[in-house]
């Protein structure tokens, strides 16, 4: 703990001399959260980015959260501490991937979840996260068909949300939420029978345990799917004392520290994103100090992206 304080005080030192903001999503590393300026989901992180006055933004989080600030940014230095933090979820699609399968819908709507590379979103129309993209596709006249990608999962649950018939869906998924599995989150909630169910949209769980609410095999009234920043704000608001939680396991400390008597069981311990771990104090701390990773975006990509960037900013 010497180390951890003494690393967040030159953290802290080194972002005042360079007027930087440290943004950190709600997975990140307990100590990591701690220094951060802005902590929330990709929603709160990417507005944070695009009002921010500060010179710097360090990236507390993975390569296409920094993507997106540096989209919004141009004229901003973003860094992201390890450009190994990467995502298994938007490395699933390509833009040659994406493309081909435009050209098979000619006239389809692109609508991509912010866990894409750059030039996957230039190629998009929108750009949505878990807690906006039942709204982004709500905007969508009905007439119009969807591409919806890269998580099938949300892809899902957004289809079910709205009903939406004519949306297609690319194949991909988290691997961290994909391996919360429907039957290790029924018998969690077995195990607390007073207890909240909190489930983000990526986990496959969310399609099948809407199913299982559906059959009334988990309890309707107590089953929220939810964003990593929406299941924060239903912790503080809640009656509850007890919640079972099915998302990466990074978002139990601030879930913790927000909601003192309240008890949070994840529905799997294991859901570790070993991306968003890759970023340590060190490693911010050498970012401020050594200016690195510079993330950068070609200007051409960025100016297509852009676009559907803001439209993401803009809804819900
Ligand atoms: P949110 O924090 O936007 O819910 O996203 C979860 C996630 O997996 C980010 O990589
Ligand atoms: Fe990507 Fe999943 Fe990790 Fe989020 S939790 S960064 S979607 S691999």
């Amino acid at each position: 703990t010497l180390d951890i304080t003494a690393l967040q005080e030159e953290i802290l030192r080194l972002k005042a001399e360079r007027n930087a903001l440290i943004l950190a999503h709600n997975y990140q590393l307990p100590e990591v959260q701690d220094i951060a300026d802005v902590l929330g989901d990709s929603l709160a992180l990417a507005r944070a980015a695009a009002r921010t006055d500060a010179d710097v933004i360090v990236f507390c989080g993975v390569h296409f959260m920094a993507e997106t600030a540096a989209i919004l940014n141009p004229d901003k230095v973003v860094l992201l501490p390890d450009l190994e933090a990467g995502c298994s979820l938007a490395d699933s699609i390509t833009a040659d991937e994406l493309r081909a399968w435009k050209a098979e819908h000619p006239g389809a709507v692109v609508v991509a979840y912010v866990n894409t590379s750059a030039e996957v979103k230039a190629e998009s129309d929108y750009c949505c996260t878990s807690s906006n993209a039942v709204q982004v596709v709500q905007a969508i006249p009905e007439d119009k068909e969807i591409l919806f990608l890269p998580d099938m999962f949300l892809g899902s649950y957004v289809q079910r949300v709205t009903g939406r018939k004519n949306m297609h869906i690319w194949m991909g998924e988290c691997h961290v939420h994909a391996g919360i599995q429907p039957l290790q989150v029924q018998t969690v909630v077995k195990e607390h029978p007073r207890a909240e169910l909190l489930v983000h949209p990526e986990c496959g769980c969310s399609t099948s345990n809407m199913m299982l609410v559906a059959e009334g095999v988990l309890p309707a009234e107590r089953t929220k799917i939810l964003s990593t920043g929406g299941m924060l704000q239903h912790a503080r608001q809640s009656q509850a004392e007890e919640f079972v939680v099915a998302t990466e396991v990074g978002i139990l400390h601030q879930m913790e520290k927000q909601n003192p008597g309240k008890r949070f069981i994840p529905a799997n311990p294991d859901a570790v994103c070993p991306f968003m771990k890759k970023i340590t104090l060190a490693k911010v701390r050498d970012a401020l100090r050594e200016n690195k990773h510079v993330i950068t975006v070609p200007a051409d990509i960025a100016a297509r992206a852009r676009t559907a960037i803001e439209r993401m900013i803009a809804i819900g």
